[in-house]
């Protein structure tokens, strides 16, 4: 058993800002962060286009950032949160830049500012087209300098240790979590006063997405099954623009910033079509945008269109996005000859678990923190790059209440032992391979872009024969990451069918063509 004041679950910008700020203020305390794979591996490391701030006082005002924000998100963001994520991200840009991250500058002091879809102006404060991996590289370097913070790589949370109050019935608290050491195969108890779950995304519900194979959703579906409210899992992103490459997943993704430097979306017979669906065209938000690309791709039979940059310097493309070159050149693609082809790809997940303006789920002394979060900033659709911003101003939101928090906080004694101590048989891996395969083409099929009554039905129908299956050889004890992740998989996926059958209303990202 190992103990811990912090437990952090996730290593990209959410868990790592936190811990990093509570590790500082705390010199004392013990911060442990348990993370499933290496531990640069995240949805962080491959954020493409940046951070949204308000910078530029000349040309753009909190105030534009809030009404693009409010536009983008359908009338279901939250204002307050809006508001405040959006004034307080100039102070947490200047921590990153603290703690070493570079982004580019146009001159001295002076940051250049990229345009992405929805954005009424330039306002995205980016490193070449890699932040993410250079905000990953700044904090786990400053983690590294923190001697009260211990990274457990390769270490699966697999669920929560609960505890429900005997003075109040209803009240759940967490107490840590159940980890598998992935190397040794063994499952650990971390005990924990505090638990922030910062655990990503879950594009890898879907066949084809841009996530990493990291991005199952596990903090949502462990919240979920120690009881936390999950809310607006309907509102899947699908970015328009991903790399198509046959049998290719995860997609690379080819960043919005390149529309936003003026490529163009092309059909296979070289027609422009963006013009008769928005009238900001390849700069409409995402929603509009990639449901554009469905209909035409539905239309001509083929898998994708494509995105035309050859009217575009090559010194100046290659300079802003010398990542998407590298990647187009290794396929064969030169960006001022040839085209892109690039399809949608699930992308980014507007809900999750659901938390207050401090970060606080609704299960005692349990915080969620970035893509795992519902705080209210994005409602029915999130604005380009606005997510990394989300993720700094809760980790410091969720920093700053945990540490008042933790002065009244104590281990609680009793935490039951993890008993199942089966190892997995190949025959079994093979089991669990061929139903994660299923489960992603049917949500890619059933519960995609365009949704429909019928279509969500079936979708849960094949889940559940998924679950049964997955129910059974986790009741004979088999103890895999590959198997907890199905199991994570098949939870969320069932919350994002279950709750696309209850909107009742098309808004945002979500869109059922019954109720047209
Ligand atoms: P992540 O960075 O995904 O980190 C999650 C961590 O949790 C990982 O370390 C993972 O290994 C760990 N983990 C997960 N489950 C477990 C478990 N069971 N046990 C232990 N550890 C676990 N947003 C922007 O604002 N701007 C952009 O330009 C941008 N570009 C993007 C480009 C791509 C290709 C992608 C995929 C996303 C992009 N996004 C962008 C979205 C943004 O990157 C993410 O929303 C954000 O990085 C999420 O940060 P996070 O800390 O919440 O999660
Ligand atoms: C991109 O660079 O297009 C991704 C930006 C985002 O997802 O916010």
């Amino acid at each position: 058993m190992m103990r811990a004041d912090f437990l952090v679950v996730g290593s990209g910008i959410a868990g790592l800002s936190f811990a990093l700020k509570t590790a500082n203020h705390f010199p004392t305390s013990k911060v442990i962060i348990v993370t499933k794979a290496d531990k640069k591996e995240s949805n962080t490391k491959y954020a493409q286009g940046g951070i949204a701030v308000t910078l530029d006082s000349k040309n753009d005002s909190f105030d534009q950032h809030i009404k693009d924000t409010l536009k983008a998100g359908g009338g279901l963001c939250n204002k307050k949160v809006v508001k405040f994520v959006i004034q307080e991200g100039p102070e947490r840009l200047s921590e990153l830049i603290g703690w070493g991250a570079q982004f580019d500058k146009e001159k001295k002091d002076i940051y250049h500012l990229g345009k992405e879809g929805g954005h009424s102006t330039n306002r995205i404060i980016h490193h070449g087209d890699s932040t993410g991996l250079e905000i990953e590289k700044t904090l786990l370097k400053q983690v590294a300098k923190q001697p009260n913070i211990k990274i457990l790589s390769h270490h699966f949370a697999l669920d929560l240790i609960t505890h429900i109050s005997k003075k109040n019935s209803k009240k759940t608290s967490c107490c840590g979590a159940y980890v598998l050491n992935m190397k040794t195969n063994a499952i650990e108890k971390v005990v924990s006063k505090i638990t922030l779950l910062a655990t990503g995304g879950v594009g890898q519900v879907y066949e084809s997405t841009t996530n990493p194979l990291i991005a199952t959703g596990d903090g949502i579906a462990m919240a979920y099954r120690a009881g936390a409210e999950i809310k607006n899992m309907e509102f899947v992103q699908f970015h328009p623009t991903a790399l198509y490459q046959a049998n290719v997943s995860p997609s690379f993704l080819i960043s919005e910033a390149v529309r936003g430097f003026g490529a163009h979306l092309r059909t296979p017979d070289g027609k422009r079509f963006m013009i008769n669906y928005d009238p900001r065209e390849e700069l409409a938000t995402r929603d509009v945008v990639a449901r554009a690309i469905d209909k035409e791709i539905k239309k001509s039979e083929n898998h994708f269109v494509y995105l035309d940059c050859r009217h575009i310097s090559k010194k100046e493309f290659t300079k802003h996005f010398p990542t998407i070159t590298k990647k187009c050149n290794s396929i064969g693609i030169d960006i001022s000859k040839d085209m892109i082809p690039v399809a949608p790809a699930a992308h980014y997940l507007c809900g999750g678990i659901a938390t207050d303006n401090k970060g606080n789920s609704n299960i005692d002394n349990l915080y969620a923190c970035g893509e795992c979060a519902y705080t209210g900033l994005h409602g029915a659709n999130r604005l380009a790059s606005n997510s990394l911003l989300e993720a700094v101003v809760f980790a410091d939101r969720c920093y700053k209440d945990a540490n008042k928090k933790i002065k009244n906080s104590s281990y609680y004694q009793y935490t039951p032992d993890w008993n199942n101590e089966k190892p997995i048989s190949s025959k079994e891996k093979i089991i669990i391979k061929k139903n994660k395969k299923l489960l992603q083409s049917t949500m890619n099929n059933f519960a995609g872009i365009v949704r429909s009554k019928k279509n969500l039905q079936k979708a849960f129908k094949c889940l559940q024969v998924i679950d049964k299956e997955t129910k059974q050889l986790y009741k004979n004890g088999v103890k895999s990451s590959q198997l907890f992740e199905l199991r994570n998989l098949i939870d969320v996926a069932c919350l994002i069918v279950q709750q696309s059958l209850k909107r009742k209303k098309n808004k945002g990202v979500f869109y059922n063509e019954d109720l047209r």
